[in-house]
């Protein structure tokens, strides 16, 4: 049975991994569209020069590189994509896995001239993070038509630059498209349970819903020796208590809620000044669409009644806004299908972790493929996952696009 070179696959991620590390921490961070991830690109575009494979840039820099099918009358092209981006410290797989492992099924077919019927896409998708610029998913939300190019150039990182500017600055806003009839991404679980339960393959039946906020609460910044606690309206106090609510709520909604304050800074950020300012973040996840309605509701209730509360004034946006997604069944059932063919230990589950496949889901029928995460950790420099379980993820996803492109005999 034709199967993938995992020492090629092996050898590209530890090569990519380089790009972006930092010698003190051992993690890397290739932000969206920053000097790091255009050497990412750099180096993907030429991989797929290499591969013969004709390259093709969307106006939200999204990379597509084509392995063109025999007959032009057959469905649009079978299409596998992640990211190349990262946050910040972090782990060599999140992403990586997914594009490279999407070049190493083209290089395998290429390897034993197999020909497909459909035409193959390998892609990587435009800011998937969200670490920089805070829309996360943003690439696959303009391909899939959730959102317009003009929509995201204006987003802006901590220091003013836009998404249109960058792009420019590092040579990836381009004019191409590419259809896709059917998509599958390889990713690692970045959670529990395939390590918890030695199992070698997810096969991922959906994902669920997530919104992001961006707040700020403005109180009075004052003397913290000479002003009394009862004359206060600490800012960051506010935000404090809007942590521990988001908590709680996650308790409250149940079925599994997440809910985190990822970022929070006071200002003046002075040991001796009672904050007068504190911007903070919010992110709540959850796979229900009704109880994620609720959530939001909820949050948006706490934020107003600390404010009072405090005395505070606030300033509360929606960064983000994406529902849960359940996946087609045919496409699992393949997924399923080829893992049982190679052999491989299975189970289905839903990836608490957002994708690219979230929003390409909306535009055709998508499916994914988990391998273990050791311990369960990603989004940060302890990520690892065993090069064997990635070249086991690559050859059921080898062989579920064999499947999809309709092999020419
Ligand atoms: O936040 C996420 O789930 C993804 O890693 N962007
Ligand atoms: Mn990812
Ligand atoms: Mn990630």
């Amino acid at each position: 049975m034709i199967c993938v070179n995992a020492e090629r696959l092996e050898q590209e991620i530890k090569e990519m991994g380089q790009i972006g590390l930092s010698a003190k921490t051992g993690g890397r961070t290739r932000l969206a569209l920053s000097d790091a991830d255009k050497a990412a690109r750099d180096l993907f575009c030429r991989w797929l020069r290499d591969s013969q494979l004709e390259v093709r840039v969307d106006p939200l820099g999204n990379i597509f590189g084509i392995r063109e099918g025999t007959d032009r009358s057959a469905q649009p092209a079978v299409m596998i994509g992640s990211h190349l981006d990262t946050v910040k410290d972090a782990g060599m797989f999140d992403g990586a896995v997914g594009v490279l492992g999407g070049l190493e099924v083209l290089r395998t077919l290429n390897d034993n001239g197999i020909k497909t019927k459909r035409s193959i896409v390998v892609a990587d998708f435009t800011n998937e993070e969200g670490a920089r610029f805070e829309f996360d998913m943003m690439g696959s939300s303009f391909y899939s038509g959730a959102k317009t190019a003009e929509e995201l150039y204006s987003v802006t990182d901590d220091y003013g630059a836009t998404v249109g500017g960058e792009l420019e600055r590092i040579g990836y806003r381009g004019n191409d498209s590419v259809s896709a009839g059917h998509y599958i991404e390889l990713h690692v679980e970045q959670g529990p349970v395939l390590d918890a339960e030695r199992v070698q393959i997810g096969v991922v039946e959906g994902i669920q819903g997530l919104a992001w906020w961006r707040g700020e609460f403005i109180g009075e910044a004052n003397h913290a020796g000479s002003t009394p606690m009862r004359l206060r309206h600490d800012a960051l106090l506010g935000a404090a208590e809007l942590a521990l609510e988001v908590e709680k709520l996650a308790g409250v909604i149940g079925n599994s809620s997440v809910g985190t304050m990822g970022r929070i800074k006071p200002q003046p950020d002075v040991i001796n000044i009672v904050p007068g300012k504190c911007s903070f973040t919010i992110d709540f996840r959850q796979y229900k669409p009704e109880l994620l309605v609720k959530a939001k509701e909820e949050i948006t209730r706490a934020v107003e009644a600390i404010a009072a509360k405090r005395g505070l004034a606030c300033r509360f946006e929606k960064l983000t806004d994406v529902d849960p997604v359940f996946f087609d069944k045919v496409m699992v059932e393949i997924v399923e299908e080829s893992a049982k063919k190679l052999g491989l230990s299975k189970r289905r589950l839903y990836s608490g972790a957002g994708h690219d496949a979230q929003f390409l889901a909306r535009r055709c029928p998508a499916a994914m493929i988990f391998t273990p995460s050791s311990g369960g950790r990603s989004h940060c420099r302890e990520e690892w996952t065993d090069f064997e379980d990635i070249t086991n993820g690559c050859d059921v996803l080898l062989h579920s696009v064999m499947k999809l492109a309709i092999i020419n005999c």
